[in-house]
């Protein structure tokens, strides 16, 4: 089975020469001239994707803000491009708020989020009257004293956690259960309300949750709305203002096709017998004792909602007391309704281009290829299906003898494996050929950095016309070190 293309069968064709066209644009040649590993976005999908939650929120709900989670991919320029179509910014840290910032998001349009935030960031949010979603608990005392300090009152919501939620995504990514560093605990409610009120410096502004990142199953949602709706009543009734409910990001995206994901899957458990994972490991599946089988606890890599059907969803399903989540939020006085979304923004808008350095085999005979790309530049182990994007030949693509393959990055680690379940490709590839890895628009450069050496990659934006131009450049020597204090003298 060759990986059906899904979304990107929209905007993908064949050059000529054989080589994969996307956007009107040659992949081949721009690899060519960019060099690998390379990061490509597509404005007009980034366009599509901002525009569906919009045209969906005007719609069902008219007071409402989308903040795009500039974590997902930290870039001036996709922020500034952001920012001109009218979106916020979700930051987690000082240098992601000057940055949203510099590309002009306006100061009452960013959400200030982080469970460990540094003094400084919070006095920058504080000076500039910037919403901070407070987590943990510990932070009001942090966040009034330095109000006190400036003479100058911080507006805060108070985010939560401990929502009962299990496996509705993998663990790394869950930020919303018991097992959460995120959030105050829901059952610590009502004190930390009374907290607020008892701080001279604090203005509550409402209630925010992040559920996680790549849920798929929206009764999530349901499920973490309907408390959220009941614990700005208790805030309520004793004076603690509900202006606004932040939902936080975490749609998912469509890695594959429902039926391609599912067969995965099985693949996957049945390993032992199809050698289909790297080392036979049971990717995503732990041992359920009750059940005396694996259980999926992984995250799902297909997704039935695109932002727009998801919106709807949300606001017109039926939650308790048969009404819908906007006559919820009627009855508590129709606060702000805030979005924090990343990966649904950008994530199924960027690929990543690699070049094949060989083509060999593991002691125990397995193919693999290794490309000039590692992990670090790749999703690095947040979830570890999540490193399993569609993976193609970017030149050449007539049909051959299908190969069946792993993929290697080039650090100097075994875990580094852009792939750790087995890709089909159309064709043996060869030295010099290009991968191509789609969805990759975000998180895949979330933990770049410098390991082996390796310059980090540049990252080009194509617009709807095929014409492209490079947004972020490739690092050279002295910016690899440039921390160095004494860098040597070359030797000639
Ligand atoms: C507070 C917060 N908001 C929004 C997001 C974006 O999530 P996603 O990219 O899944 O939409 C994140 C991601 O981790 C987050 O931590």
């Amino acid at each position: 089975m060759i990986l059906d293309k899904g979304p990107w069968n929209e905007y993908i064709d064949e050059t000529e020469e054989s080589h994969r066209k996307i956007y009107g644009t040659d992949m081949f040649d721009l690899a060519k001239q960019y060099g690998t590993p390379l990061f490509v976005l597509f404005e007009d999908i980034i366009v599509k994707n901002y525009e569906k939650y919009r045209h969906a929120l005007e719609k069902e709900y008219k007071d409402h803000l989308i903040c795009y989670a500039v974590k997902a991919n930290t870039s001036y320029c996709v922020l500034n491009f952001l920012s001109k179509l009218g979106s916020g910014a979700d930051v987690a840290s000082e240098y992601e708020l000057q940055l949203a910032l510099n590309a002009g998001i306006p100061t009452e349009n960013i959400r200030a989020n982080g469970n460990c935030k540094n003094e400084s960031y919070l006095e920058e949010c504080i000076k500039k009257g910037i919403l901070i979603n407070v987590d943990p608990e510990e932070e009001l005392t942090i966040i009034n004293e330095i109000a006190l300090r400036l003479g100058i009152a911080a507006k805060i919501n108070i985010r939560f956690a401990g929502f009962p939620v299990k496996h509705i995504t993998s663990r790394a990514i869950t930020t919303s259960s018991d097992w959460s560093k995120f959030g105050i605990d829901i059952k610590r409610a009502n004190s930390v309300f009374r907290k607020v009120l008892d701080m001279d410096m604090l203005i509550p502004n409402g209630l925010m949750v992040h559920l996680g990142s790549q849920i798929t199953d929206i009764s999530t949602y349901y499920t973490v709305l309907e408390i959220l709706i009941d614990l700005s009543r208790d805030a309520q009734q004793i004076g603690f203002e509900i202006n606004e409910i932040d939902i936080g990001g975490g749609l998912g995206i469509p890695y594959f096709e429902s039926e391609d994901w599912n067969s995965i899957k099985k693949k996957i458990k049945n390993t032992r017998k199809e050698n289909y994972t790297w080392a036979d490991e049971f990717i995503g599946y732990e041992f359920n004792a009750e059940s005396n089988d694996l259980e999926w606890i992984g995250e799902e890599l297909s997704s039935a909602y695109a932002p727009d059907t998801f919106i709807r969803k949300l606001f017109n399903e039926k939650y308790s007391a048969n009404k819908t989540f906007k006559e919820k939020l009627e009855e508590i006085g129709t606060p702000r309704f805030v979005i924090e979304p990343g990966r649904s923004i950008i994530g199924n808008a960027g690929v990543t281009i690699a070049k094949i350095g060989h083509v060999s085999n593991t002691p125990r005979g397995e193919n693999i290829v290794h490309v000039d790309a590692g992990v670090n530049s790749h999703t690095f182990g947040t979830a570890v299906p999540e490193q399993l994007h569609r993976i193609e030949i970017a030149n050449n693509i007539e049909e051959d003898e299908h190969f069946e393959t792993f993929v290697a990055g080039n650090l100097c680690f075994t875990g580094d494996l852009l792939c750790k379940i087995k890709n089909k490709l159309i064709r043996k590839p060869r030295r010099g050929d290009y991968l191509l890895f789609y969805d990759t628009g975000a998180y895949s450069d979330f933990f770049a950095s410098n390991a082996n050496s390796f310059p980090r990659p540049p990252k080009v934006m194509v617009a709807k016309d095929g014409t492209h131009r490079l947004l972020v450049r490739r690092e050279d020597f002295s910016e690899v070190f440039q921390r160095e204090v004494g860098l040597g003298i070359p030797r000639t």
